[in-house]
């Protein structure tokens, strides 16, 4: 299987399967003399991990051990290598999955492409990967907030409710990462409605990195957009980024959609801080839509391995949404991309 590394200066493989005895991440490219200690990434891996009403009952306590690459709390410039152990295995849960394919679940596509595949809690195609980039990404938070780099996720829209405000001191005072709490509220009891009925929920998560200098991206094939949304795109259940007005932009008019120039700037940002793939020193502004959770109680229609038709009823431990599980996540691949541009010998040969 190939495509689980990503990036080009500051690069991250991940490995590891959901049931399997642990996983982890290998980052390669971290500049040294960056202050890293194992609590500035389990901070991270809290955020992600399951907890709450409406996240799988799993008991992952996600510590996290660094390997390789950290000498007296200062990162070496060599590899640095993560391991999180996977403790709160159930594999029994899946013992119906190991025969058939979740609707909306990459149980088919694996076992058509691979001929096999690792039907414990989803093997490889498991959110429970998302743990080894929240890892990851906690180291590239540390080297961009040395450089003035902020990343944020919030939730935009979650269970068809959608913000009204947007009061940024909120985004942590709540459990779904809302910058409106009314909207948080009404979300909350949208979820308990749509658990109840066996159901999930999707929704939007906004992203915004501030201080992102003028020149991060690389034209052509390297536009700094492109990456985020091949990154951002590359976590389970995203089915689609915006950058700016995104989709939106489709029914504006130019002189709507246009940020007037002016001597330290643009007056507007519609572009979402970027233009012609480079950064234009404005904050960077991406969505994500996240589609429901494909693992859901109520009967499906779906087929066995042999191909014979079947009813089937999820019963395992799942989350109801990917949001807010997925913010940390998103954040991550965000900065994995930034910490990559300004690394790349372009930009930093400057
Ligand atoms: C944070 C997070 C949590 C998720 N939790 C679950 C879950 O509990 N059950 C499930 O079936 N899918 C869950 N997913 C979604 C699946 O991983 C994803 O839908 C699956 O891998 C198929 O890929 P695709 O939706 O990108 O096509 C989660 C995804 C993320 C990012």
């Amino acid at each position: 299987m190939a495509g689980n590394s990503f990036g080009r200066i500051f690069s991250v493989t991940t490995w590891g399967e959901s049931h399997g005895a642990a996983l982890g991440a290998t980052v390669d490219g971290c500049p040294p003399a960056i202050p890293l200690a194992p609590s500035d990434i389990q901070a991270e891996l809290d955020r992600r991990k399951p907890g709450g009403a409406f996240s799988t009952p799993r008991k992952e306590k996600d510590s996290v051990e660094i390997l390789s690459g950290v000498f007296q709390g200062l990162t070496t410039g060599t590899p640095i290598s993560l391991i999180i152990y996977n403790r709160d295995v159930r594999s029994s849960d899946y013992k119906e999955i190991s025969q058939l394919y979740r609707p909306g679940h990459a149980d088919r596509t694996y076992e058509q492409k691979y001929g096999l595949r690792d039907w414990r809690g989803g093997g490889r195609s498991s959110a429970r990967e998302t743990a080894a980039r929240g890892a990851a990404g906690a180291i590239a938070k540390k080297f961009l907030n040395n450089s003035g780099i902020y990343v944020q996720a919030f939730t935009l829209a979650l269970a068809g409710v959608e913000c009204k405000t947007h009061d940024p001191d909120e985004i942590n005072r709540n459990s779904l990462y809302c910058p409106d709490s009314d909207a948080a509220q009404k979300m909350l009891a949208r979820l308990k409605e749509i658990k109840a009925d066996g159901d999930s929920a999707g929704g939007i998560v906004e992203i915004h990195a501030r201080g992102c200098p003028p020149g991060l991206g690389e034209p052509v094939f390297d536009k700094l957009d492109a990456r985020l949304a091949a990154a951002i795109m590359s976590v389970g259940a995203v089915k689609g980024v915006e950058i700016g007005e995104g989709f939106r932009s489709a029914s504006m008019l130019g002189s709507e959609n246009n940020d007037p120039i002016i001597e330290n700037g643009y007056e507007t940002n519609h572009a979402g801080g970027i233009l012609g793939g480079i950064s234009t020193g404005q904050n960077i502004v991406i969505r994500a839509a996240v589609k429901p959770i494909p693992s859901i109680s109520r009967e499906q229609r779906t087929v066995d391995s042999t191909g014979r038709t079947s009813l089937m009823s999820i019963k395992g431990r799942h989350d109801v949404s990917a949001i807010p599980r997925i913010i940390p996540v998103l954040e991550a691949m965000t900065m994995l991309v930034l910490a990559d541009f300004m690394l790349h010998p372009t930009f930093a040969g400057r």
